[in-house]
């Protein structure tokens, strides 16, 4: 039995096709590399040392996951193919509602004419919006604040009524915030456009790639000041996807789990350890807030440990390591 992961040319697709390797599973890739390099497909093979099955196409067409389920015995599908930025989603929503919406119903839909058992979504933290209680529990309402968390919303909820009507279970798999590569340094983060997340942009500082980092404010109620996160190694969240396909789900027909580590980590800290890390100094400015940016999230993980039996091992020195040897050997990315 193969399990189709769509966006697997990706950042955290890539990491996970190597977790499910790992497991002993096989996978068919389906990617446009509309945001990913070919080599990374080189460097996948190179790494689990075996021939991947990758086909280049659009996850919302269905003649071409027809001919997927043509060609092979796929009974799960984790489905991480989508535009996955909030300030372009807020720019252009239209494009983010076709990929993210349409790739998720063309896939459900078949899937319940295939009679796959199990659907893996990527979801994210962002479809909880902001949060007056933490640690943020899987159970408080959804109220997404942008475009791209509307999309994902909309996703989780296309898989949660898909399997209230078949035998098909879902597990909506929300992210923090992934940092991180593969610790042999040959996988990470290689993005075609211009990093927009911290840790990418505070390790291209350190490598003399951008003069000084910009802190958006650090005038929020939070013990220094800046803004606090969940960041999760990028192996973690892999390894959490191989749990999500073989976990007991009970009775539930579709379960959402946070994948995070728990511990909320600000701005100031991640630039302290990376300046540990990488033994460079950081420049920073702090400059005013970004509208729409919380002060402080981070998941709580119960959930995801008691039935998943999945748990962040990696801390935030290791994500921080891992991601330094990668753009060390490859200051753009993948060739
Ligand atoms: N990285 C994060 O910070 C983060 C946080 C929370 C959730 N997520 C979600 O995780 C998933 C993966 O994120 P990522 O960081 O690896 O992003 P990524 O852009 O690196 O990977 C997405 C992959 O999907 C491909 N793709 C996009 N649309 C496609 C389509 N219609 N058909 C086929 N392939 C398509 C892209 O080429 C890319 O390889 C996304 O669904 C994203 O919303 C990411």
């Amino acid at each position: 039995m193969t399990t189709l992961v769509t966006g697997g040319a990706g950042y955290v697709g890539s990491h996970c096709v190597v977790a499910l390797h790992a497991a002993g599973r096989d996978v068919v890739i389906l990617d446009d590399f509309s945001n990913a390099k070919r080599s990374v497909v080189d460097a996948l093979r190179s790494l689990t040392g075996c021939q991947l099955d990758v086909v280049e196409g659009d996850a919302s067409d269905r003649i071409t996951i027809a001919r997927l389920f043509g060609t092979y015995d796929i009974d799960s599908i984790i489905h991480f193919a989508a535009y996955k930025s909030v300030p372009e989603s807020v720019a252009e929503p239209l494009r983010y509602y076709r990929n993210n919406v349409t790739s998720t119903l063309s896939l459900a839909e078949a899937a319940l004419e295939r009679g796959v058992s199990r659907f893996v979504l990527s979801s994210s933290a962002v479809v909880y919006g902001t949060v007056a209680e933490l640690p943020i529990t899987e159970e408080i309402r959804l109220l997404p604040e942008s475009p791209y968390g509307a999309t994902k919303h909309m996703c989780e909820r296309i898989l949660v009524d898909a399997s209230a009507v078949s035998d098909m279970q879902s597990v909506l798999l929300r992210y923090f915030n992934p940092v991180g590569g593969h610790s042999s340094g040959r996988l990470g983060e290689s993005p075609l456009g211009e990093p927009q997340n911290l840790v990418p942009v505070v390790m291209q500082v350190a490598n003399g790639m951008r003069p000084r980092l910009e802190i958006f404010g650090d005038d929020y109620d939070t013990p220094d000041g800046s803004a606090i996160r969940d960041y999760v190694h990028v192996m973690d969240l892999a390894e959490g996807h191989v749990a999500a396909l073989d976990a007991d789900l009970g009775r539930h027909r579709s379960r959402a789990f946070n994948l995070g580590t728990g511990v909320g980590t600000s701005v100031h800290e991640v630039v302290r350890s990376a300046s540990e890390v990488t033994q460079r100094n950081i420049a920073f400015d702090v400059v005013a807030r970004r509208p729409g940016d919380l002060a402080e999230s981070w998941a709580d993980c119960s959930r995801a440990a008691a039935e998943l039996r999945w748990r962040a091992r990696r801390d935030l020195k290791q994500m921080l390591a891992d991601h330094w040897r990668f753009l060390r050997s490859h200051p753009s990315g993948l060739p």
